[in-house]
Parts: structure tokens; C-alpha cells; sequence
């Protein structure tokens, strides 16, 4: 038995609810699944394991309820468990929202059907009607979104450039970029490549772009000469190679950029977890398509609104492509290698099909090993001051030793979140609900670390304060704190301002800068260039 108890068990398995004779069933399947060669093993496990007992939805919604009652900030509910019951998209999702309704009413909940996370149903979900239509998101495995706020706690308001070499779906860029540091970033997976260069590097596209885009032609590329068995329709593999294929030679560079961006948007969605369009999704009619697609051209247009313009993303292998631009702070989110015999997670095998449907030519590099990136961490060291290692706990890695050997001071902060956990990926097939997972976040310096202190604090220091020593994000901030502040004072409230006069002067000392530098904003791009694409 590979389980001999329920400590051994996997908590993807557990938290679906099996006991520890059903994890074996469950493993046994997997293994000779796996010895097979299947394509996709864990859904093999399932699929057999569904047969076997029926029961296990029952005790699935059982365990939902259990969580719905621990003392959590929010829960969200995924589809993962549908895998081992059977069940489908809307009904789960219904099901879901009614159970937390009942059980836990005071706790925010996100329904992620599919693993894409969506608020709740604002209306009964109708048959063929998808729940992600009602939010569309970056949905890149590894993404750090939930975390970005916890690392950002580390990052001195002075920093002014930002290296992240491996930087998927560029949370971390994104978030420094809105805060006025200039980003540099690098994936050589197409899927992240494509998407990061198209929200930093691409033009908005507006509607007489997206109607040309909508029209190219269907044509037989790579997924249409492909064997899988996915899309059905063999007219809609060459709708998608016609549309990638288009947005390559038919966009200007710029336009290229953003079109290819909603592509790889489009197949996080279309991808999640597997290595291959999700079933669910069929039929993937053309109008379905191109419905989604608009969306994601939508998403992109926003983000280029907000952060176009703000950083640069190359597509190397950084293992082993020439060197590494110096910056103030590199953050370095590598593949994860949880553990045991199953190495890592492999992202380059992972987003195979999706990479290859892109760049219309088979893309299946080698995924780096641990040593790979152990050997790899001298080389981010001697470029930046400042280096930030964020990983999934546990890690194979012993990254407080590996950092200790590269600069002074190490300092290893614990983050927890409520998550789905990881997704089915390669050879994990994981169909938990909503669990309390940890990622560590290690920072190494030469300097003592200590988290950046908060704005308010910086700034009322009145004494040593240079507005012209502040970033742009900053400043703005705290001219509007100067706001609030003045307000409180005329409403007969204590500040750290002595009086008026004080509170005004520190106020146009601020303002002065601001008309200096003539390039804040503080109303966001988003709001002015929605109009770009009239949906
Ligand atoms: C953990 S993910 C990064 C997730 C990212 N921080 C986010 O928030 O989406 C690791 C990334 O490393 C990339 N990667 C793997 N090997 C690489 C290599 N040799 N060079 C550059 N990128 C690589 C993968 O494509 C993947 O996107």
C-alpha cells in the first residue's frame, strides 16, 4: 500500500474526503495509470475511482460544510471535487453558494468554478451559462496575486527598478510598476511572455482592431494538425490557430503585443489546471470564442491603461542566456519543487499545448531542475541589493541556507492565505476545497531587513522630509494624506501637525514638487481609456 496512514495521504485526497482505503484505491489506479504512460493519469485515477464510490460527492459536501464553519476571512469553494464527483459547473457552483449561504452567511465567498475565481452568482446560473463570464482574470498557475500586498511590505518606497526573471503572470510587475518603479521582466514561457509583453509593451486595441480581429481566417496550424482530442470541433482548432496566427502577421508590432496578450489570457482560461482545453468548455463554438475572446482583449486594453508603458519583458531561458541587468530590488519566484520522489512543477511541460498553439511550432524545453536554480541564485545575488525569493511551502529547497551563502542577512516571513491550494498540475491532481496554505517569502540583504516603514510614518517626520527624494506613487499619496489630514484638523480633530499653518505649509511643499515634476496623475488611465473598446 503506498498510503499506510492517513498522515501519508495527500491533502489534495484528503480534503476530497477519501479515507485511507480509498487513497489507496485512488494511488493504485494513479501508478498503473502512470506506468501506462496515460496522458493524463490523475484523471484516470479519478474517473476510475468515481466509478468505485459514488459516495464520495456526499462526503465532499460534507467536508465543505466542516470548512464553512472554521474561523476563516473567506472562503473560496473550487471545482476541483467536481472531478471526483461528476458534477457539473453550474449546479456545483449553485450548490456552493446555497451551502455557504447557510452555513456561513458573515464570510465574503468566492465561488471558483473551474478554478477561476468569480463572486457569487449574481443570478441563477442557467444550463450552458459559464460563471467566468461574469469576472475575467489572469488565471496563470503560480500566479502570486494574493500575495503581492505581503511583499510589497519589504520593498523600500525608494526603490526605483525591479528585476523579476521568472515573472509568469507579472503580479509582482504590475503591482511595482503602479507604485512608480520602472519593472523589467522575464519568462521564457510563451503563454507568460506573451501576456506580460502585451500588457507592458502592447497598444491598446480599439474596436476596428478588434473587428479585424474577430474576421481573420480560420486556417489548419498546429493545433488543427495536432492529435489532441481537444477542441471537438475541428473547425474550432483552426478558428484558434487562425486567430493566433492573425495576431502574429496582421497586427502591427504594438497591436501584435496586445492581441497575442488576450490569446495567452484566453487560454489561461481555456487551459486552468490541465495540459489540455478543459472538457468543459466544449463545444468552443466560434461565437463562444470569440465572446471570450473580446473579454480578454478588454482585460488587456485595462491593464495597458493602467501600467503600459512602465517596464520592459524579455523571453529567455535565464538559466543559460547570457547575463542579468542590475536592478535595486530582484524578486525571484522560481518553479515550485514541493518535494518527495515527484519533482517539481514543470511549466514549461505544463503549458505545452498552450505554448506551442502560440508560437505555431512545438515548444517542450526542459523545465530547470532544483540544482538548476540553486546554481542560479549567485548570478541574482551579485545583481541587485535586494533579493526577494518567494516559494509555496514546503520546498525541497532549503532556501534560508542557499540565501545565507549569498548575502549578510536573511529574513524568512511566513504568509497565509485561503486558497484552492495548488491545481491538478502534471502528476498532482489535487481536488481540495478551500484551504489555509502557507507561502514563505525570504528576503536577503547586506542591510539589516526590516519591513518598509509605513508612509504615514515616513511622513511625518516633518522635520526630515524632501519632497524631491519621494517617487511619483508616493508623493501623490501624500499630498492626498495632507488632504485628509486638513480635514480632520478643521473638523477639530488631533493631528501630527501642530496647527493649520503647519499642516499648509507641509502641504505646498508637496504640491510644489507635484507641479514640478508636471506628471502626476490621480485619476486612474483605466477610467479615462475605457472607452477604447465599447463592448
Ligand atoms: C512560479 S512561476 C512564476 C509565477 C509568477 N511569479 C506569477 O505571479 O505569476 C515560475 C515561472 O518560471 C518560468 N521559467 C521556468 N524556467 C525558466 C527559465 N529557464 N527561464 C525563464 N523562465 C523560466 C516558468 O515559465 C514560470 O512562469
Amino acid at each position: 500500500m503506498p498510503y499506510s496512514s492517513m498522515k501519508d495521504v495527500p491533502k489534495g485526497l484528503r480534503g476530497a474526503g477519501l479515507n485511507l482505503r480509498q487513497a489507496n484505491v485512488w494511488a493504485k489506479v494513479y501508478d498503473s495509470a502512470k506506468a501506462g504512460g496515460a496522458y493524463n493519469p490523475a484523471g484516470v485515477a479519478w474517473s476510475a475511482f468515481k466509478k468505485k464510490y459514488k459516495k464520495v460527492g456526499r462526503r465532499w459536501v460534507q467536508r465543505t460544510k466542516q470548512l464553512a464553519q472554521s474561523p476563516v476571512g473567506k472562503i473560496i469553494f473550487t471545482h476541483w471535487g467536481k472531478e471526483a464527483i461528476g458534477m457539473n459547473s453550474e449546479i456545483l457552483a449553485k450548490k456552493m453558494y446555497e451551502l455557504s449561504q447557510e452555513y456561513c452567511p458573515d464570510i465574503p465567498v468566492e465561488i471558483a468554478t473551474d478554478n477561476m475565481s468569480v463572486g457569487p452568482p449574481k443570478k441563477k446560473l442557467k444550463s450552458g451559462e459559464r460563471a467566468f463570464e461574469e469576472e475575467t482574470l489572469s488565471n496563470y498557475l503560480g500566479s502570486k496575486k494574493k500575495f503581492v500586498k505581503h511583499i510589497f511590505k519589504f520593498i523600500s518606497p525608494n526603490t526605483k527598478t525591479l528585476l523579476d526573471p521568472m515573472c509568469g503572470s507579472s503580479h509582482v510587475l504590475i503591482e511595482a510598476a503602479k507604485r512608480g518603479i520602472q519593472v523589467i521582466g522575464n519568462d521564457f514561457s510563451p503563454l507568460a511572455f506573451l501576456y506580460s509583453s502585451g500588457i507592458f509593451q502592447g497598444s491598446e486595441v480599439y474596436q476596428e482592431d478588434m473587428e479585424k480581429f474577430r474576421s481573420f481566417p480560420s486556417v489548419s496550424g498546429w493545433l488543427s494538425n495536432s492529435k489532441l482530442q481537444r477542441p471537438k470541433n475541428p473547425e474550432s482548432k483552426k478558428l484558434i490557430d487562425g486567430l493566433v496566427l492573425g495576431s502574429w502577421k496582421k497586427f502591427s508590432e504594438d497591436k501584435r503585443r496586445t492581441a497575442l496578450a488576450a490569446m495567452s489570457l484566453l487560454f489561461q482560461h481555456y487551459f486552468r489546471g490541465f495540459q489540455a482545453f478543459i472538457a468543459e468548455e466544449e463545444p468552443y463554438s466560434r461565437k463562444q470564442i470569440l465572446g471570450d475572446l473580446t473579454k480578454c482583449v478588454k482585460d488587456i486594453n485595462e491593464l495597458i491603461g493602467e501600467i503600459g508603458g512602465k517596464g520592459k519583458i524579455f523571453s529567455r531561458n535565464v538559466l543559460n542566456e547570457g547575463g542579468i541587468p542590475k536592478a535595486d530590488v530582484i524578486y525571484f519566484d522560481p518553479p515550485y519543487f514541493p518535494g518527495g520522489e515527484k519533482d517539481g512543477i514543470r511549466y514549461l511541460n505544463h503549458y505545452y499545448i498552450a505554448n506551442s498553439t502560440l508560437m505555431q511550432k512545438t515548444f517542450k524545453p526542459e523545465d530547470p531542475t532544483k540544482e538548476d536554480i540553486i546554481r542560479f541564485l549567485p548570478k541574482l545575488a551579485r545583481n541587485t541589493r535586494f533579493l526577494i525569493v518567494s516559494c509555496a511551502s514546503p520546498s525541497e529547497i532549503q532556501w534560508e541556507r542557499e540565501l545565507a551563502k549569498l548575502k549578510k542577512h536573511v529574513k524568512k516571513f511566513g504568509v497565509s492565505k485561503v486558497s484552492t491550494g495548488s491545481q491538478p498540475q502534471g502528476n498532482r491532481a489535487n481536488p481540495t476545497v478551500a484551504q489555509s496554505v502557507m507561502e514563505n517569502i525570504f528576503c536577503a540583504s547586506e542591510k539589516e531587513i526590516f519591513p518598509a516603514r509605513k508612509l504615514e510614518k515616513l511622513l511625518f517626520k516633518l522635520e526630515g522630509y524632501d519632497p524631491a527624494k519621494i517617487n511619483d506613487t508616493q508623493l501623490s499619496d501624500d499630498l492626498r494624506l495632507c488632504a485628509t489630514k486638513w480635514s480632520s484638523i478643521l473638523g477639530g480633530k488631533k493631528t501630527e501637525f501642530k496647527d493649520k499653518e503647519e499642516c499648509i505649509n507641509f502641504a505646498e511643499k508637496v504640491m510644489e514638487e507635484v507641479l514640478k515634476r508636471g506628471k502626476i496623475t490621480f485619476s486612474s488611465r483605466q477610467n479615462q481609456k475605457s472607452s477604447a473598446l465599447t463592448l
